[in-house]
Formats: C-alpha cells, structure tokens, sequence
C-alpha cells in the first residue's frame, strides 16, 4: 500500500519539504507522498493521534510544535532529549511514536558537503543562543569541531548553552566582534536578516581571518547581509539551503533507509529561491 508522510506545523503553506521528499521518493521509485498538515498548537495532541490512526508512516515537525509534541511521543532519542526538541518522527511497526532531531546534523553534514575539516576548525564561533544553536553546538561538538564560544545579544543564554560544553565560553557580542579574527568557523543561528524582515547583522564579519568558514543557518535570502560581508571580506560562505535539505535527507534516511541525492536538491532549491 502506498505509505504518507507529513510535516506538521504552523504555518505550513511555505514548507518546500513536500516538494523535496515527494521528488526523492521519485527518484528512489518509491511508492508513498508527503503532505503538509496545518496544526495550530491547540490540536496538536489530536493531530498527533490522527495522524497514527490515519496510518502516516513518519512526519516532519517544524515551528512551533518542535518542543510541544515531545509529550505526545512514546521515545525520543537523547540528542531531541538534550535539544529539548523533535523534528522528525517515525512511527515504528508496533506503532511506537519514536522522536528524533536532525536538524544539527544536517548543519554538520552540509558543512562537510562544502570540505570543511574538523581538524582545521580550532575556533569556532557561534552566533545566538535559541534552540537551533543548541541543536547545531551540540552537533559540532559531537563531530569533533573546535573550541567553542557562544555569543549572544542576552548574554545570560549564552552563558547557560556554553555550561553545557567542557570547553564551551560564552561572549558579548562586543568581545565577539573584538575578537572576531580568530575563529575559523563562524555559525549564524539567529533570525536576523531573515525575509528582510529582520534587517541588520548581528556583528559585522569584515575583518575575519583569510579563509575563515562563515555559515548563515538563513536561506531566504539566500545570502544575508551578514554573508555578504563575509564574503566580501574573502570568507568561504555557506547559507541555510545544505542544512534544510540534509536534515530533511536524514529524516528520509530514517523513514526509507536511503540516504537521497543532496547535490542535485541544493542545486534545485537555490534555483528555486532565486539562485544560480
Ligand atoms: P531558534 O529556535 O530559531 O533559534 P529562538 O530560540 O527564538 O529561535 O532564538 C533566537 C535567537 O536569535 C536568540 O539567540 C536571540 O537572541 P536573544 O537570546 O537575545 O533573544 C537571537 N535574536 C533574534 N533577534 C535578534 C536581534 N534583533 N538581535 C540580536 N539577536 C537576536
């Protein structure tokens, strides 16, 4: 019987996942669709309850149900445990509900797809604080990628994210900038410069070291205004498209045991966003 999956969320009508794993399930001539699901927070325990009754096969969850469905899920891995947050569910043979969450490793996996080397990473910044730089300190840590500090326009949430890692040191934005020549890798994980809404940069990347790694979590636009100056400024930059499509590839990888072609769906996407 063809299998359904979904992503849950609100709102939804923006997700790009329904295209992307309906053209890998082409792809791998596989007979099941992917559907988006508009949940408002109020039915969420209901969706959860439809969406197994109905026979769903595994689901994507996205803003702002990542924390909130944890209660309604029968196991969730330790890496969603320590995120505090799941964004992709398989529902298992015996129907168990089993929670997971790729979204760090699909950052680390796309930062390997463009040749970056834990062991040329020695310093490492991250900007920002909220749930995506949890899940994205957390998943470089377990890579093996560098010292790490964390910078924060509260500096207080910087402070509690770097108590979880040995070596982890928490910055203001004011030491960070100061210091900004001495990392290797630098992480964009806040909203700002996101739809041109937020306009801005949280600091300003001019003056990183020559050949400095510079990522922005934002793909839409496809480059910020903090990229950019990174750019300019002859940094190796990445934007957020490699990490939507390998978290969505390790969520199909979880579901059809394939890990799906991600050249081809970055390229695909950042055409579709604009790009060349
Ligand atoms: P997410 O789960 O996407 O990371 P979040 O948990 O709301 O979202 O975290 C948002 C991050 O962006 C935080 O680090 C936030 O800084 P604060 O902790 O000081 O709120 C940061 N952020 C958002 N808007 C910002 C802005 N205009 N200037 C600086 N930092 C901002």
């Amino acid at each position: 019987m063809k299998k359904w999956y979904a992503v849950i969320g609100d709102p939804i009508e923006q997700s790009m996942s329904p295209n992307m794993h309906d053209a890998w399930f082409r792809e791998n001539g596989i007979d099941a669709t992917y559907i988006p699901v508009h949940v408002k927070a109020e039915q969420l325990g209901d969706a959860v309850a439809s969406l197994k009754r109905l026979g769903c096969s595994g689901w994507n969850v996205t803003v702002p149900h990542k924390s909130a469905i944890i209660p309604f899920l029968d196991e969730v891995d330790e890496e969603a445990k320590r995120m505090d947050a799941v964004n992709t569910v398989k529902v298992l043979d015996d129907g168990t509900l089993f929670g997971t969450n790729t979204d760090g490793r699909g950052f680390v996996r796309s930062l390997l797809e463009i040749g970056a080397d834990p062991n040329e990473v020695n310093e490492l910044l991250i900007i920002g604080a909220g749930g995506a730089a949890a899940g994205i300190t957390f998943a470089l840590e377990s890579a093996g990628f560098g010292k790490i500090s964390i910078t924060n326009r509260t500096i207080e949430k910087a402070r509690q994210m770097s108590d979880a890692f040995p070596e982890g040191s928490a910055l203001s934005l004011g030491d960070a900038q100061k210091a900004i020549d001495k990392f290797d890798l630098i992480v964009q994980t806040t909203s700002i410069g996101m739809n041109f809404a937020q306009s801005g940069i949280p600091l300003d990347p001019s003056g990183i070291a020559d050949n400095a790694i510079v990522a922005d979590i934002i793909y839409n636009p496809l480059e910020t205004e903090f990229l950019r100056l990174a750019r300019i400024a002859g940094g190796k930059t990445m934007n957020g498209v490699g990490m939507f499509v390998h978290q969505g590839a390790l969520a199909f990888e979880l579901w059809t045991g394939i890990y799906p072609d991600t050249k081809k769906m970055v390229h695909t996407i950042t055409t579709e966003l604009g790009g060349k």
